[in-house]
Parts: C-alpha cells; structure tokens; sequence
C-alpha cells in the first residue's frame, strides 16, 4: 500500500502550535510516500509566515527524507496587502520561500500527480481552472499506465460538498469535470473552505471522479462543524483482473481532549477505468 498525504490550509501565521506538533507526531507514526499541501500556507503572505511554512516543511521532509512534497499556492499566500507584487509577480514569494514553481508533475510507477495553481491574481478569493490547465493536464494523461492512480491538485473544491451551495467553487469547474472524467482522472483534491469531505462529481453512474476535500491541519481558521484535520490517501495497483487501483481515504481529526491526531473515518473510493 502506498501512502499520500493531502495536508492543507496551514494558514501560517494563525497555527495552533500544539497542533502542529501533533500533526508531525502522528505523520512521524503512520509514514507517507509522497505529499501533497493543497494551498492557503500563509495567512497574508508575510515573509515571517513564508518562513514559518518553510520551516515545517522541512521538519515534515525530515521525517520521511525519499518522499517528495508538493504544494500550489492558495488564494492566501497571494500578496494582497503588496500591490506591486501582488500585480507584478503575486507568486513570486511562493517560489522564493518553496523553492518551487507553483504547479508540478510527478510521476512513478503507482501514481501520477498533477498540482494545477488555480489561484488568481485577479479573483482573489475563488479560483479558475483555465481552458488551457485542462487540455494541458488531460493531455499529459495520455498513454498512461491504467494500474496508476491519477491525482489532480487545485486549490478550491471541484464540488460542493453534502449539503452545501456552489459558492467557494472553481470557475470553469464544469469543463474541468468533463475533460477529466474522460481521461479518466480518479481523484481531485483540494482545500480553501477547511471543510473535510468526499463527493463524487460524476452523477451518471459512469466511471466516478472523486473529489476529496481536506480541512485546515493546523490554523485556528477553523468551522464551527470541523476542526483541525488531514486526509491520508492509501492505494495499491489492481489485483485479480482489475483495471483500476485500490483505494482509500483516511481522515485524521485533531481531538482537543487528547492533544493528538486520531483516524476518524475510513472511505473506500471504488475506480474504474474508462
Ligand atoms: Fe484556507
Ligand atoms: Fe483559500
């Protein structure tokens, strides 16, 4: 079983120091493959709070040194309050604190990753997906081996969770779900509403494109109905004639009473391929 850690929305700057302790406890326990940070890793972008981000991910990277890491920035780690930055190069102090470019690609022999920046200079608060991060992402599908999971990286959700209204949502989300269901896309995980769920954004029994939400891990930002928590996604290749891999979703809770991180719910995601 291979592991992939989807942390999100640190907000750093607003963290909860004990529960970023706990959160390195726990992950230092239950191992990871590789991680993902989908967005929102400062609160205003300030260099103190790019450094204080810094900081734990090293300390993350430390504890499993072969596993790599990606992030893509959030709505939050624009400059806003920095107007020449923001309009000049609002993910520049992403790239300078990281060291990376705020989309990546990863591929191995279990899974292939694409992290899409879906923040906008422009729509401060909700993102786009654009025509051109569709094509490009379904394109480097292609020829793909069927046994790998295939992940997709935004920062705001593709779907509205259960029971809630499209606000928060991407723009240009609809074409996204399209295209990507055709190229049979498993999983889109995202952040920004610090609202853990999993949704399925196909509704016409075909192959399922799972939409998995992670809450904040460590911030004080927190909902009223959600604390701190991170996802742990678990998949293998298929086995026994199967097309598609195995997989699961594992969501750890912050509990106050315990100072510590506790599994909460398991999902199975059933796959198909198209
Ligand atoms: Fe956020
Ligand atoms: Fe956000």
């Amino acid at each position: 079983m291979r592991r992939l850690l989807h942390l999100s929305d640190p907000h750093f700057g607003t963290e909860r120091p004990q529960v970023v302790e706990a959160l390195l406890a726990c992950v230092a326990v239950i191992g990871f493959d590789l991680a993902v940070v989908s967005g929102d890793l400062t609160q205003r972008a300030l260099p103190g709070q790019f450094r204080r981000a810094a900081r734990f991910l090293a300390r993350l990277h430390a504890l499993s040194p072969a596993s790599p890491v990606f992030l893509n920035p959030g709505n939050h780690d624009v400059p806003v309050l920095d107007p020449i930055q923001r309009f000049g190069d609002p993910f520049g102090p992403f790239r300078e604190a990281f060291g990376t470019a705020p989309e990546s690609h990863y591929e191995d022999e279990y899974v292939h990753l694409q992290v899409l920046n879906t923040t906008s200079r422009w729509r401060h608060k909700n993102g786009v997906i654009r025509a051109e991060q569709v094509s490009r992402s379904t394109h480097a599908l292609q020829g793909i081996c069927p046994a790998k999971l295939r992940v997709v990286v935004t920062h705001q959700p593709l779907a509205p969770g259960p029971g809630q209204d499209s606000s928060d949502l991407l723009r240009g989300r609809q074409a996204a779900i399209r295209s990507w269901r055709s190229a049979g896309v498993d999983l889109v995980l995202g952040g920004h509403i610090h609202l853990p769920f999993v949704t399925n954004a196909s509704h016409d029994g075909g192959p399922p494109l799972w939409v998995v939400q992670a809450g904040t891990m460590v911030s004080r930002r927190i909902r009223h109905e959600a604390g701190n928590s991170f996802n742990l996604i678990r998949f293998e290749a298929p086995t026994g004639g199967a097309t598609a891999p195995v997989c699961r979703v594992e969501r750890w809770d912050y509990i106050d009473e315990l100072g510590a991180f506790r599994r909460v719910a398991t999902t199975p995601l059933p796959l198909a391929r198209p």
